[in-house]
């Protein structure tokens, strides 16, 4: 099995350690961890390794589902990496909505043949009838992000439960990476399409909405029958999940409405100043939901890697659309704190006012 590079990730292993201000990352401001009681006892392995049925059974729940249709994972990245293996394999087709987080394409691609859908700029809406054209007779999965990363788009209910229904048509499933959900406004919320009947697979976790990428904790929801033969490759990738990522979990899902909203305001409030610099300065976005958007690049730089590298210069880390394959286009995180947006968007200032050297 080969697998792309992580453009994404190898940008950052590059760039961010030591960067002066970081707006690379996708999530919020981590939160600290002297918020948590971080003593879970004894250290062993969870047991059983698919997680406590109790907790599972809590969040499974959110997805009208039981605790054996819900599996915990180090992070969401293992989700996904266990919902493709669970689905896939060399005879089989997906159909992967591009532009999105890598792993939601270069996976399916590691496994299957792919066929790739592009989200359309400037708003990035998702034409249900392009993935009815990619669907074919050995199509088992369809792959959604939502709200998408490196867009911020949310795709609408009538577009999900579209992609819904051809994947229920074509017997196959609807994979979607929900981890961003958490995030937008509860009246925005689109319904998890692990909800929505036996052929939707929901990924998510703690790492975004809730502030807490560092405790690896995630999960997969979905009809039994995945959910088990995704825990079968979780016996060869990490066994079970994190102790501590489990004991803090719990105390994160017990505290969600607060921790959740605390976050949603602070990434709304930083949404705002970022709006008025790219007013300020010409380059457009679709206003996002989640924590990152993806803005144009600005006048006088050939592409998003040129104006990128020059802000590593100033010291500011943001991550070129290149890695997304789109490489008109800058992916800025805004979840940072706030004081730290604020000198990264100075230094950004300055970069454009001087221009491509
Ligand atoms: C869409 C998407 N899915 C998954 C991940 C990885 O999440 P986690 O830290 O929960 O593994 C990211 C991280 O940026 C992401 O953007």
């Amino acid at each position: 099995m080969d697998i792309e590079p992580f453009a994404l990730e190898r940008w950052l292993a590059d760039h961010e350690h030591g960067a002066a201000v970081n707006l690379g990352d996708s999530g919020v401001r981590p939160l600290e961890a002297d918020r948590f009681d971080t003593d879970p006892g004894t250290l062993g392995y969870v047991v059983p390794t698919n997680g406590d049925p109790d907790l599972r059974e809590r969040v499974a729940d959110r997805y009208d589902r039981g605790a054996d249709e819900l599996l915990f994972t180090c992070g969401t990245q293992e989700a996904n990496l266990l919902a493709v293996l669970a689905t896939l394999d060399r005879e089989s087709h997906a159909v992967c909505v591009t532009p999105t987080y890598q792993s939601l394409y270069s996976l399916p691609v590691a496994v299957a043949d792919v066929t790739r859908v592009e989200l359309d700029a400037p708003d990035w809406r998702l034409d249900p009838d392009a993935v009815a054209d990619a669907v074919r007779p050995d199509t088992e999965l369809i792959v959604l992000n939502n709200p998408n990363n490196p867009t911020g788009r949310i795709h609408p209910q009538g577009t999900v439960e579209a992609l819904y229904d051809l994947a229920a048509a074509a017997d196959a499933y609807l994979l979607s990476d929900e981890v961003y959900r958490p995030l937008a406004a509860p009246d925005e919320r689109v319904e998890p399409v692990a909800s929505m009947g036996p052929h939707g697979i929901s990924t998510c976790g703690l790492s975004k909405g809730w502030g807490l990428p560092g405790l690896r904790f995630g999960w997969l929801a979905g009809p039994e029958e995945v959910v088990s033969d995704a825990w079968q490759w979780k016996d060869y990738t990490t066994i079970s999940p994190s102790a501590f990522g489990q004991h803090v979990a719990r105390q994160a899902l017990d505290r969600e409405g607060d921790l959740l909203a605390e976050n949603r305001e602070h990434v709304c409030r930083n949404r705002d100043l970022l709006d008025e610099f790219a007013t300020e300065h010409g380059l457009d976005w679709h206003l996002p939901a989640g924590a990152t958007g993806f803005l144009t690049v600005p006048d006088g730089f050939d592409s998003g890697e040129a104006f990128c590298r020059a802000l590593v210069d100033e010291g500011v880390v943001v991550v070129p659309g290149e890695t997304f394959d789109r490489p008109g286009y800058v992916r800025v995180g805004f979840g940072a704190e706030r004081a730290t947006l604020r000198e990264g968007l100075d230094r950004m200032a300055t970069v454009i006012g001087r221009g491509e050297r």
